[in-house]
This record gives C-alpha cells, structure tokens and sequence, in this order.
C-alpha cells in the first residue's frame, strides 16, 4: 500500500479495505454535498459497499491502470483523488476527485491535485492529463484553471444525471505545459 508524501500535513494512500469505515464515516456525512456532483454516492448505503468500491480499486491498481488515493490531512481521511484508468497508446489519463464537507475550502484539493500531476509525468511518464467537469461545478472547474489546465472543450449531452443531460468542460495538462514555467 503506498502513501505519497505531499507536504508536512497531506499524502495520498493507496485505497484500502481496511479504510472502508473511515471513507463510509465521510460519505455518510457528506452526502448532499457529495450527491450534486458524483453519480456513486445513493450505491454507497453501508461500509460493506466501501470495502467492495476499495477492492475494485485494488484491482485497478493491480491491473496497472491507475488508481485510487485517499487524502490524509493532518492524520485523517478527507476525500479522495484518483485516476480513472490509463491510455497506456498514447499515455494519457484523467483525474476524478472529491472532498468531505468540512474539508472544502483549504486549498486540499488543488494542492493534492498538483502532487498527483508530479507523480503522474515524473513517476509514471505519462504525457497528457485530462479533468472532465460539469459546466455548472465552479467550485471543481476552479483546480484546473488554479493549475493552469487548458479548458479544451465543452461536451454536449456528456451524462445522464439526476435526470436530465448535463455538459462536461474538458480540461487537458501536457508534460510540455506543466514543466513550462507560466
Ligand atoms: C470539487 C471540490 C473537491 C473542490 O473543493 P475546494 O475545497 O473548493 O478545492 P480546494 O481544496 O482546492 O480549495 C480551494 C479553496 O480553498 C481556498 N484556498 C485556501 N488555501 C488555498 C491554497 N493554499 N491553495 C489553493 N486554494 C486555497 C481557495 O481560495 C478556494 O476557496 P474558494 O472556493 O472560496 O475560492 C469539492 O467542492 C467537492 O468535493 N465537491 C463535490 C464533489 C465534486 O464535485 N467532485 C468533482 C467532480 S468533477
């Protein structure tokens, strides 16, 4: 299981069964913040679904096609980031992330997000990073434009959700683009 130092406070650890109560703690509490933007949350009714979610995960990682971190600030699970597969064809990926409630609006995010884009192009070699968001998600379209991701194009018709059909802004990093300065 590896934890990836960011800084004195955050690391990124490899999701694991035996976290499942602690993430189920978080989503539980978390739920209506979480349930605007994320599909997943209503199938997470119990720490059994958390442990069965982790280890599909595991496989992920195993599988070699990317993987799933929870975030550790100051010794506690607040969130998750992760990468949704690998394009190892032209070695490309995207990154999907969330927070509990309470720990929105420290700069976690953005600062966890700009670690696992290190690792990414440093550890893995990878040489594009996608981050697909809803249009009307402000708060996550705001970690790509604080990164300086390329908004690269907006998707129509992207996801069914709660109903009706939401638009999906793109947002891509290069190798080239990141390790530029600005
Ligand atoms: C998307 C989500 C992770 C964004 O959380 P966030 O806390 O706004 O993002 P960050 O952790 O990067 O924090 C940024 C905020 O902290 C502030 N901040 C404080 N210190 C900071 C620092 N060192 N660096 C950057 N921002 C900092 C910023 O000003 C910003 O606050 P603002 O929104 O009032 O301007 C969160 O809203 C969430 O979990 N939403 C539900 C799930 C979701 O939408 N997932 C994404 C699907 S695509």
């Amino acid at each position: 299981m590896f934890e990836y130092k960011i800084n004195k406070d955050l690391s990124l650890r490899l999701v694991h069964v035996l976290d499942s109560e602690e993430v189920y703690q978080l989503i539980d509490e978390s739920r209506a913040h979480l349930k605007k933007w994320l599909t997943w949350v209503d199938l997470i009714k119990s720490v059994r679904d958390c442990r069965y979610s982790a280890l599909k995960a595991m496989d992920q990682y195993a599988e070699n096609n990317g993987f799933q971190c929870n975030i550790i600030y100051s010794g506690k699970i607040v969130g998750r980031i992760g990468l949704h597969g690998i394009n190892w064809g032209d070695k490309s990926t995207s990154i999907g992330y969330w927070l509990g409630k309470k720990y929105v609006g420290r700069g976690i995010m953005t600062t966890c997000c700009d670690g696992l884009l290190k690792l990414v192009f440093n550890q893995l070699k990878l040489n594009k990073v996608y981050i697909y968001v809803d249009e009307k998600n402000t708060k996550s379209r705001a970690i790509p434009k604080r990164l300086n991701f390329k908004e690269v194009s907006i998707k129509n018709n992207a996801q069914i959700f709660t109903g009706s059909y939401v638009k999906h802004v793109r947002y891509i990093m290069t190798r080239e683009r990141y390790f530029q300065p600005y």
